[in-house]
């Protein structure tokens, strides 16, 4: 089942459900919104958990693009990507959490096709603030899914203030054994679909209150599900990185490791590109940059003649398509190239500015102040200027 199936599924399932689907987002949070890009789901919403009434009512669903950089050293595993696809279900203040880890099951196994026996699901076990998820601990032992308790991994907020509560997630195995253990003891369960039960407001003295209302928040991983429903044992195998592992491997002859790394920065900042961001020193601009940049590390290792201009425009285009981004591929590939000269000659002017004679010895902090204010070079780059 290709990722295109599993969201058709996914949105009419929950259509036929009464739910609405909302449009999916660009990465970019709106305006006064704290953070730099969209990581969930839920964050456009976060105004109608908070009480005020939708436009389309108490039940939504949708599809949205996130954006994770927490987990930019994670990259390269079988379940990180910086940009990934979060199917999502909303209850504001409609129903209640257990009737959505029902059709949660349902979707998954009959839906899906996803085998019982692979699930295992957590439960929050409750603390001194807040006492165990009964609700949810039922259902999954009416269900006959083998549950486990948590504490801090059964909690979700979107930062330190602000809507959060318990949450319960569904696992799915992904060893080629039966699996012996729970999700905390072996990492082949693989979270997929999170269901947040979001009833509490943290306030900045740390305690809770309660919402206007009892709100369900899930977010499902398509990356994740589709590779599992694809027998893959990764991300970068599920359908959606077909051209890029049909086309990367043959250009530039990499490791895997260094492969994985290419194709989620590049793919990341070709949608980041497509949603307006620009490369920069700070904020938004930063990200993108970094992710170039270590996209540009890596393929200059070891041949420095290999270069972005290389990509086939298939690459950018099949990116902006599948994430519906209205933008000329020509001019994504024009500011790809832009930011490589830049990155270039700064490296250029690194490697001559640091062969002088007063950096051959340990860099104290003025000298790392001196490059970055006077050359423009960042720490980070020095530091690995000094390795080459
Ligand atoms: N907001 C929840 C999450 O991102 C569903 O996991």
């Amino acid at each position: 089942m290709n990722t295109e199936k599993i969201v058709r599924t996914f949105v009419e399932y929950f259509q036929e459900r009464d739910h609405r689907r909302i449009t999916g987002s660009t990465l970019l949070p709106p305006p006064g919104d704290s953070v730099l890009f969209t990581t969930s789901g839920m964050h456009p919403l976060t105004p109608y958990l908070e009480g005020r009434p939708h436009p389309l009512g108490r039940r939504l669903v949708n599809v949205q693009r996130c954006l994770r950089t927490t987990d930019l050293e994670e990259v390269g595993d079988a379940t990180h990507l910086t940009v990934f696809e979060m199917l999502g279900t909303w209850s504001l203040g409609d129903y209640e959490g257990s009737l959505s880890l029902d059709w949660g099951y349902r979707l998954l196994t009959d839906g899906l096709g996803v085998d019982p026996g692979l699930l295992h699901a957590t439960v929050y076990g409750g603390d001194d603030q807040t006492g165990p998820d009964t609700a949810s601990l039922q259902l999954w032992q009416d269900l006959g899914v083998p549950v486990e308790l948590t504490v801090e991994d059964n909690w979700w907020s979107n930062g330190p203030v602000g809507p959060c509560g318990p949450d319960s997630e569904i696992f799915l195995w992904s060893g080629d054994t039966p699996p012996q253990s729970t999700p905390t003891r072996d990492d082949r369960w693989v979270e997929v679909w999170n269901h947040v039960m979001m009833r509490h407001r943290r306030l900045e003295d740390g305690s809770l209150v309660p919402l206007p209302q009892r709100n369900v928040d899930t977010g499902l991983g398509l990356e994740r599900l589709a590779s599992l429903l694809q027998g893959q044992s990764s991300v970068f195998e599920c359908d959606v990185f077909d051209p890029w592992r049909r086309i990367v491997p043959a250009l530039w002859p990499l490791d895997e490791p260094s492969l994985r790394l290419v194709y989620d920065h590049l793919r990341s900042a070709i949608v980041v590109l497509g949603d307006g961001v620009r490369p920069a020193n700070t904020g938004r601009g930063y990200v993108l940059r970094r992710l170039l940049r270590r996209v540009l590390t890596v393929l200059w290792r070891d041949d420095p003649s290999r270069g972005l201009g290389d990509l086939p425009d298939e690459l950018v285009s099949h990116t902006l398509d599948h994430f519906r981004q209205k933008v000329d591929p020509s001019d994504v590939r024009r500011l790809l190239l832009e930011e490589e000269c830049r990155f270039s000659r700064l490296l250029e002017r690194g490697r001559q500015v640091l062969a002088r004679s007063r950096f051959q010895g340990p860099l104290k902090d003025e000298d790392f102040q001196y490059l970055h204010d006077t050359h423009g070079l960042p720490r980070d780059l020095v530091t690995s200027l000094r390795q080459e």
